[in-house]
């Protein structure tokens, strides 16, 4: 790299560790300490949650899987021939795979993720195993307003895993609009919607016994402090998770186990009650008609939603109306 290069790139990562810390002073400042739950994927948050998928009380993975190992058929069938499927988040990609293979001769492949160097090595994989199709990675943010080149056959965005339940309802509708402005008249969205349940199974799912769960909700704040030289010591906060079955939404929470200040470099004290808690994740729930309604204030018509034997999750369908 050349030295103007260089000082580019420190100035870009000088940039993003401001923005970060900007947000998490924001957040945890707030009369509800919060933490958005996006930092809790840093590599060992990453791998935590691929436990968390296998684990007997988490059940959408398999609930997931099963909807595509089932429908991947019909839901081929219902997207038709030479689509380019679009996907945000996209991580290791075990998802796709199911689909891009029931898919008649799909056109392009484009994963969109922040991760960059992962995001290259899947890329690479993918068109080793799929001669045919054009794989273009978007490393982006995709939260943010994504700018695609024009669609090379119907655009389907897929976005599996609920993890539009991440989301609340008004975030939720704003990104699957981002999403329809880019989709055209043609385009399609295919979602993966937890559904609304007996509350002890919810429980269950985000109280593992293993304690999986757990650890995942307090590596947010070893990411902070490895991220920020923040000094939060993660064996004070207790790991906690609700569910509000009037909202439908499961809600992570750490719990201080005893008044504590933790110090946000380079200047920024913060003190918790033992006792005061920092929410660190949504996970909404749906009613089928429940999330038809909110994609449809987004611009999605309903096509299809395939459940699982057990009606825990769905795969839902839409058009862009
Ligand atoms: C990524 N997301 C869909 C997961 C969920 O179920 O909301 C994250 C998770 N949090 C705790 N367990 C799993």
């Amino acid at each position: 790299m050349t030295e103007v290069a260089v000082e580019a790139a420190d100035g870009k990562a000088e940039q993003v560790h401001q923005d970060m810390r900007d947000e998490i002073l924001a957040a945890l400042r707030q009369p509800q300490p919060e933490l958005p739950s996006k930092y809790f994927y840093d590599d060992r948050g990453a791998r935590l949650f691929e436990r968390i998928c296998t684990l007997p009380e988490y059940y959408p993975t398999r609930a997931e899987l099963a909807i595509l190992e089932a429908y991947a058929a019909d839901i081929a069938a219902e997207l038709g021939p030479g689509c380019e499927i679009v996907e945000p988040g996209s991580g290791e990609g075990v998802k796709i795979r199911r689909l891009l293979s029931a898919l008649d001769r799909p056109s392009v492949y484009r994963p969109i993720d922040v991760a960059g160097a992962q995001l290259d090595e899947a890329a690479a994989t993918l068109r080793a195993e799929y001669p045919r199709l054009t794989v273009t990675p978007v490393h982006a943010d995709f939260t943010r307003p994504l700018d695609l080149p024009p669609a090379q056959g119907r655009r389907v965005f897929f976005f599996p895993g609920s993890t539009i339940g991440n989301f609340l309802p008004e975030e939720a509708i704003g990104l699957l609009r981002q999403w329809h402005a880019v989709a055209g008249t043609q385009g399609r969205l295919l979602i993966g919607v937890d559904l609304r349940k007996d509350p002890e199974t919810l429980r269950a799912a985000y109280n593992d016994a293993a304690g999986v769960t757990a650890e995942f909700n307090r590596n947010i704040l070893r990411h902070i402090n490895r991220a920020l030289g923040a000094d939060f010591v993660p064996e004070q906060w207790q790991h906690e998770a609700t569910y509000d079955e009037r909202s439908g939404r499961v809600e992570m929470w750490l719990q201080a186990l005893r008044d504590q200040r933790v110090q946000l470099p380079p200047d920024a004290p913060l003190d918790f009650r033992a006792g005061q808690r920092i929410r660190t994740e949504y996970s909404c729930k749906y009613a089928i008609e429940e999330f038809e309604q909110l994609a449809g204030r987004a611009g999605w018509g309903p096509i299809c939603a395939w459940t699982d034997p057990d009606a825990l999750f769905s795969l839902q369908l839409f058009r862009a109306a």
